[in-house]
Parts: structure tokens; sequence; C-alpha cells
């Protein structure tokens, strides 16, 4: 018996699952994977540079995605505030007629009427309760509440806080939860909590048709989620310009111990420095390179077909509600 929540209703989904459309890892060939599953596969467009989430990209990745799912459940997923800088790729991602768009971190106003005129559902990524109430009053579909145990950018609440407080603010929009979710456990931890459903990064990072390097599922897989932390160092020596609260969450390397703490020595030491770290995330040498992956990295034995893990995750959380529901009265 499959589980049936607002999120399947609102989106023909069989599963109350959303691959989180994670820069550099979820290109056309994971998003359909996911959607082929019964879940909602949703591209990251990410900075939209050319090597990932640019215009030429987005339609190549996109084109990916339709021929191998048939078209049904797709969406893309954009950082709000480097989407501003870019609004074409809007357009871009509209001209497919996805089923949803999900902006994150930034203010989603200024896109909710374009989205909704094309036809799309509008899904926003929030981290507190004030970002969530001004995603409703944005005209947002759904709503993910993403916890900081979340891989990736983010910020400082939990998501077993954060999710209930959201669900009750939101009501009646859905919110979907995000932040440490990668088996069963989690994704049913989630719809106890009022959630619709789960959006998932880190879990569908260590899946067969993820995008990046080939050796990054593999660390995933020996990381622990003791040594994931919250930095601002990757993006400084990215030259990404992130905007206040937001860190991004990374497997603790050599690179992170080095300069955590001290970012204005790096900024200093810029000129030296990036070009080791270009090199290094060229040829996959993550002991320098960073990867962005969640505390929820200690849940995460195997590489697996992202269908596989999707129906993994369902099957234990139909089993583990299945349980609770037959205690005694
Ligand atoms: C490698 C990676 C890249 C990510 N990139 C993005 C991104 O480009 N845009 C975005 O909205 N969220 C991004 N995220 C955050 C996810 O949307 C999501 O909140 C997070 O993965 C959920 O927590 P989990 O990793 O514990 O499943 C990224 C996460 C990871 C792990």
């Amino acid at each position: 018996m499959p589980l049936h929540t607002p999120l399947t209703d609102l989106f023909g989904l069989q599963h109350p699952i959303i691959l989180a459309p994670m820069a550099g890892v979820s290109g056309g060939a994971l998003a359909a994977a996911v959607a082929s599953a019964g879940g909602l596969g949703l591209i990251g467009g990410g900075y939209g540079d050319e090597a990932w989430g640019g215009e030429d990209w987005l339609n190549r990745e996109y084109a990916i995605a339709t021929e191998t799912s048939g078209g049904e459940r797709l969406g893309v997923g954009f950082i709000t505030w480097s989407l501003a800088k870019k609004p074409k790729l809007l357009d871009v991602a509209l001209a497919h007629k996805p089923t949803a768009i999900m902006l994150s971190f930034g203010d989603p106003a200024s896109f909710s009427e374009q989205i909704h005129k094309a036809g799309a559902l509008l899904i926003c990524q929030v981290q507190t309760l004030a970002a969530a109430r001004a995603a409703v009053a944005a005209g947002a579909d759904v709503i993910v509440a993403q916890g900081t145990e979340a891989g990736g950018h983010g910020a400082s609440r939990g998501t077993m806080a954060l999710v209930p407080a959201v669900v009750d603010a939101a009501a009646p929009v859905p919110v979907v939860a995000a932040g440490g979710i990668a088996d069963g456990r989690g994704l049913a931890a989630a719809l106890a909590l009022g959630a619709a459903g789960a959006l998932v990064g880190t879990r569908f990072f260590a899946a067969a048709e993820a995008g990046g390097h080939p050796n990054a599922g593999e660390r995933i897989v020996a990381a622990g989620g003791d040594h994931t932390r919250r930095t601002s160092v990757v993006d400084i020596i990215r030259g990404k310009d992130w905007p206040q609260p937001y860190t991004g969450r990374v497997l603790v390397n050599d690179f992170v111990d080095r300069w955590h703490g001290k970012e204005a020595v790096l900024t200093g030491n810029l000129a030296d420095e990036s070009a080791r770290y270009a090199e290094a995330a060229a040829t996959g040498n993550f002991d320098e390179a960073a990867i962005h992956a969640g505390e929820a990295v200690d849940l995460i034995h195997d590489v697996l077909p992202a269908g596989k893990i999707l129906s993994g995750m369902t099957a234990e959380a139909e089993q583990i509600l299945r349980n609770l529901a037959s205690l005694p009265k």
C-alpha cells in the first residue's frame, strides 16, 4: 500500500519523495531515475555556469531526463539569489513545461507569477519560520522546511523542531521535510511530524546516476556524520558570494581543517589556494576538494541505483508506519 499524501496528490507521485536539486549532482539522469521510480525529479540548476546549470546545459539535461523518464514528474531547482543575476535561466527551464520549479536561498516573490503563469507549481525551500511565512505569501504551492543537518547550503535550525512549526505556520500549504533523511525511518519520522513527504539530497548523491566525480559516492559511503561541518571556506575558495546566514555542510577534509576559522587569511591567499583547489576538484582529490554532504552520511552504506534507494526508503517507511499503527489502544 503506497504512502498517499497531499504531496503525492499534488504532483501525481507514487511516492512522497523529492530529489533535491543538487548543484553538480542532480543532472538529467538522476532526475529521470527518481521520476521513473515514482518520485519528483528536480534537476539542479546550481549557479547557472556553462559547465553546470547554464542554458545549453539545462536544455541538454532536461532532454536527457525527458527521454529517459517520459517527461512526467520533472522540474528544476534554482538558487534564488543566483537566479536573480541570470533570470533568463527561468525562461529556459519553463520552456520545458516542468511540473515544478523549486527556489531556495532568497526571496521567491519576484519569480512566483512567471512560474505559475507557465503552468508550473512553485516549491520554496526555507530554513526559518519567517521565511516559510514569506514563501506562503509569495504563493508557494509547497514549502520545504530544511534543517541544519542537510548537506549543502542551509542555516541553523534543526529538522525535528522546524518541520512541525512550519507545518502549523504554512497550513493548508503542504510542507516537505529536508535535512538528515536518508532511509525509511527518516521518511516515517517526517510524516509523523506532519510533513507530506521528504526532500532527499545526500542519500541520492550516493546513487549510480549522480553527476559529479565518480569517487564522490564512495567517499560518502565511507564518511561519518561526526565529520561534517557547516563552513564558508568552500564558498570563499570557489568565489561563490553566498549571503548571510547560509553556510555549506561538507565532509571535513584537509582543506576544511586548514582554513575553517581562518576565513580572512584564506581570502588573502586566494591566488595560490584557488588554483590548487580547482585542480583537486577536477581530479577528484577529495582530501582537498570539498564534498557537500549532510549528517545522514552515517546511514549510507552503498552506492545504488536511485530507483532502488527510493523503493527501499518507502517500503521501510510503510513497514514502520504499519507497525506503529498496530499499537494496542
Ligand atoms: C551535494 C549537494 C548539493 C546541493 N545543492 C543544492 C542546490 O544547488 N540548490 C538547492 O536548493 N539545494 C541544494 N542542496 C541542499 C538540498 O536542497 C537539500 O536541502 C538537502 O540535500 C537535504 O538534506 P540531506 O542532504 O540531508 O538529504 C544540496 C545538497 C547537497 C548534498
